[in-house]
């Protein structure tokens, strides 16, 4: 069985069996080693309420198995069949305005109803005894990209008892949503909802602890499926796709715990080098969210994928370069949604390994290149059931010396209603702050503020509007003990309550920051700020004063003229720098760029960056591999030393790689 999985969601139950027998032929064409079975297939399973029909499923895995192909099997649990509709009406979930949905879609399903988790437990569990064992069987793939947020009696019942839990009382209630503002007291929990629709602006401690809660509630809905099936199939390690950004419904840190590896799905939604910027991101999110294990790309597509309601042709070899990009940054799978596309369905026109064409097609094509390209790539990837667990420590596969701060809680608070501006928000914030790294030949991890900053030389805070006192004490211990920190504009201003530190803002760590931010000076669209140093600054600015800082830069116009701009502060062995606004481009890369420098840290590569990526990460048996992937329309040279992966030839010295290639090297 090979390692490193390779093939896609796979749904022989949407079409004829004599269609299955090419599949199994045009996937062994291809070097397919892997397909995920059952993602949607609940009404096909289980057709009526507790009647079984395995039947397809056995034929199917059968053939694959006799192929030697791989299954990951997926519990259907995302899209509940007709009947359950019919027979749970509570089991749908209810918008925010108060409608109940309907079958007709996917995802129609209210994780707060009984009768919905036990439905799906009782599927779950019926898949594991009858598969549990199975040789073919590769992982468990519970439910499909959980995120599913709604409302109703059901979940305003279960939210009631979240906030009973957490706060013990209504004075505490009362107290931490600040509802003698608008006359929001309560006085029994019966009055407590969650954040409906309602008249203005939602109370946003209200929202952000439902926020909270839905993703807790969505943990409890996997853990369920977890137990379930790990008591029948013990040998299989258990996963679900966590969806990337750019919505969060889930918390991927405690998503990550509770899996034996990370899974994600994530779709490039742009060409050339700022496609592969983004592939990066996504794959840095992945190996982060596991602790630095190696994870697997459970879903990509073979063309970019509907953006803006318009479906766009990736550029030839884009697939392969972004798949050997996920590798390198410690995928031990690549997989896409979908193997074959449906003649029909709402899906119909979403990109797939064999599209409407036929396998005699572009794409096609280039699914078997990049088999065969993974097929000499083997050695990269351990055995799945070999993979240390999320958490579990151990060397990571891919070693980064920096790191952004990244929490479910401050991308929630970046999006809380009544904010001073509309900022660029927490993802943008990240995404930019990556992409710098990026272009500048830095991989980069995320972290937790909360754990384990100690591996790191230099960790960034962009957008972090709201730090747990855990957040904010580690940070402080990470600097004084000689750790790099650049915090950026507005972060640090709210606790987890969402209430503001009084006495200046940013005020959670202006002790660290050596600041103190008398007043905000938000930007209006299309105002500008000139620095001394040359740079400018948008949508952002500040009354800074310095309390033990230095200013690196001042403003030189508009309200906050002569303010410090940029300051940095030696605190104990460390540097913490503050920034109060959004820097243009060339000014933010030169922030990093002193950044790093300041804290030591050195591209990973000689001549990495701009579009060439160079990637070291960690194989099987000790070994490790260097991928050079030149995502430019020029040649590039990186230095490399050892076996090419793909001929066997020694590599030592300078290689040259023309526009759109890459090479990989081992070193023993
Ligand atoms: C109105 C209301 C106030 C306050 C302001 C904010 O004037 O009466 O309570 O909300 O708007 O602009
Ligand atoms: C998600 C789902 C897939 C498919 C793709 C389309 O990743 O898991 O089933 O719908 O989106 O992009």
């Amino acid at each position: 069985m090979s390692r490193l999985l390779f093939g896609g969601d796979y749904n022989p139950e949407q079409w004829p069996e004599e269609v299955w027998l090419e599949d199994v032929r045009l996937m062994r064409e291809a070097g397919v080693n892997t397909a995920t079975l059952g993602v949607f297939s609940w009404s096909s399973l289980e057709p009526e309420e507790g009647r079984f029909e395995f039947g397809w499923l056995d034929r199917a895995i059968e053939l694959l198995h006799e192929h030697g192909i791989g299954v990951i099997l997926a519990t259907p649990t995302a899209s509940p069949p007709p009947w359950f509709s019919v027979a749970h009406p509570e089991g749908l979930p209810v918008t925010a305005d108060g409608v109940r949905l309907l079958h007709g879609s996917r995802d129609t399903y209210n994780p707060a109803s009984p009768a919905y988790r036990a439905a799906a437990v009782r599927i779950a569990t019926a898949l594991a005894e009858r598969y549990g064992t199975h040789p073919a069987l590769v992982a468990w793939h519970l439910h499909n990209e959980y995120g599913t947020v709604g409302f109703g009696p059901e979940v305003d019942r279960e939210f009631r008892g979240w906030l009973e839990r957490r706060y013990g009382s209504l004075a505490e209630l009362n107290r931490a949503w600040h509802t003698a503002f608008w006359s929001q007291g309560y006085s029994a929990w019966e009055q407590a909802f969650a954040p409906q629709a309602t008249q203005y602006l939602a109370n946003p401690t209200q929202l952000i602890d439902f926020k909270r809660f839905a993703a807790e509630l969505l943990l409890d809905c996997y853990r369920e499926q977890i137990e379930a099936v790990r008591r029948l199939s013990p040998g299989a390690p258990v996963t679900t796709n966590f969806m990337l950004p750019t919505w969060l419904h889930y918390d991927p840190w405690a998503f990550g715990e509770a899996s034996d590896l990370v899974a994600v799905d994530h779709y490039v939604d742009a060409r050339g080098v700022e496609g592969a910027a983004h592939a990066a991101l996504g794959a840095d999110l992945a190996r982060s969210f596991g602790g630095g294990a190696r994870w697997l790309l459970m879903e990509q597509a073979a063309n970019l994928t509907m953006r803006g309601g318009r479906l766009l042709a990736k550029e030839p070899g884009a697939a392969l370069r972004t798949s050997l990009q996920h590798v390198a940054r410690g995928a031990d799978g690549v997989l896409f949604f979908q193997w074959r596309t449906a003649p029909a369905g709402a899906e119909a026109f979403h990109s797939t390994m064999v599209p409407h064409a036929g396998p005699d097609s572009r794409v096609f094509r280039e699914v078997c290149e990049l088999g065969r390209t993974l097929g000499a790539l083997d050695a990269v990837a351990s055995p799945l059931a070999a993979v240390p667990a999320p958490g579990a420590g151990g060397e990571p596969v891919v070693r980064a010396r920096v790191a952004i701060a990244w929490s479910a809680d401050a991308w929630w608070a970046a999006d809380s209603p009544g904010l001073p501006a509309h900022d660029e928000g927490f993802y943008a914030a990240v995404r930019r702050t990556h992409r710098a790294l990026w272009m500048a030949g830095h991989v980069t991890d995320f972290t937790r503020l909360d754990a384990g900053l100690g591996r790191y030389d230099l960790v960034l805070v962009p957008s972090h509007l709201a730090a747990s006192d855990a957040e904010v004490a580690a940070l402080d211990v990470y600097v004084r003990a000689g750790g790099h920190v650049v915090v950026w504009h507005f972060s640090g201003t709210f606790d987890s309550e969402l209430h503001i530190e009084l006495g200046g803002y940013a005020g959670r760590f202006a002790e660290m920051l050596g600041v103190r931010v008398e007043e905000l000076s938000p930007l209006d669209d299309g105002e500008t700020v000139a620095l001394d140093d040359g740079a400018t600054g948008t949508q952002w600015s500040e009354f800074v004063e310095l309390r033990g800082a230095t200013a690196e830069a001042r403003y030189t116009d508009g309200l906050v003229a002569g303010r410090p701009a940029v300051t940095g502060k030696r605190h104990g062995e460390g540097l913490a720098r503050y920034v109060s606004t959004r820097l243009d481009d060339a000014a933010f890369d030169a922030l990093l760029h002193r950044a790093l420098a300041d804290a030591g840290v050195a591209p990973d590569a000689a001549g990495a960056g701009g579009g060439l990526e160079i990637v070291r990460r960690a194989g099987a048996d000790g070994a490790s591999f260097t991928f050079a992937i030149n995502h430019t329309s020029a040649t590039r040279t990186a230095r490399l030393s050892g076996t090419d992966a793909f001929t066997g030839a020694l590599v030592d010295g300078e290689v040259e790689l023309a526009a759109g290639s890459y090479a990989v090297v081992c070193e023993e």
